[in-house]
């Protein structure tokens, strides 16, 4: 195989004003732009040309630090574009996965601050997580290009708190863009896609 930037699922401007236009053209057109690019050059003479992105990812780890950092970055943003949709986020999730958060997270307020927390608190570049794990739900957080199936959880939502996610529209303010993401932009169809898939 080998990697391929698609098109955002909606337009440019479609999650203003709590992600602009300006840091979709700048986070999809050039930044995952440059890791299908890059994650290409490196796949060539990998020995896993033949394998699915997850595997790529899974099998780099630890082992091609480069095609590791791209593949993975590749996989997040694949998924990064589709956890967002206009007029998303807040409390309107489905029923089924509502339930789950209540019984292993101890409900929606609290899984909504641990998963800002993780955020907040993964020092430098990475990501925030819900993911499953053992049959149960769990918030994680990453550095860098890293996704939780290297550490044996499907995630099933992620938030890239790398700083060009968010600088153009709230500076250093991590905060403020980890609450418009979580209150205004997440697509919880498709959380719940991936939650169903999972178990
Ligand atoms: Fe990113």
């Amino acid at each position: 195989m080998s990697f391929a930037l698609e098109d955002l699922p909606y337009a440019y401007d479609a999650l203003a004003p709590y992600m602009s236009a300006e840091t979709l053209e700048f986070h999809h057109d050039k930044h995952h732009m440059a890791y299908v690019t890059n994650g290409n050059k490196l796949l060539e003479g990998s020995g896993l040309e033949g394998k699915s992105l997850e595997e790529i990812v899974k099998e780099s780890y630890g082992t091609n630090p480069g095609l590791f950092n791209n593949a993975g970055q590749h996989l997040n943003h694949l998924h990064f574009w589709k956890w967002m949709k206009p007029n998303g986020g807040g409390t309107s999730l489905p029923g089924v996965l509502a339930k789950k958060i209540d019984e292993d997270l101890g409900g929606f307020d609290k899984f909504r601050s641990e998963f800002i927390n993780a955020g907040l608190t993964q020092f430098g570049s990475g990501w925030a997580w819900l993911a499953v794990k053992d049959g149960k739900l769990a918030v994680m957080k990453t550095p860098n290009g890293e996704n939780p199936i290297v550490h044996g959880a499907t995630p099933i939502l992620g938030c890239d708190v790398w700083e060009h996610s968010y600088y153009i529209d709230y500076r250093n303010a991590r905060p403020k863009y980890l609450e418009a993401f979580v209150d205004n932009l997440i697509n919880w169809e498709h959380v719940e896609e991936l939650y169903s898939a999972a178990v």
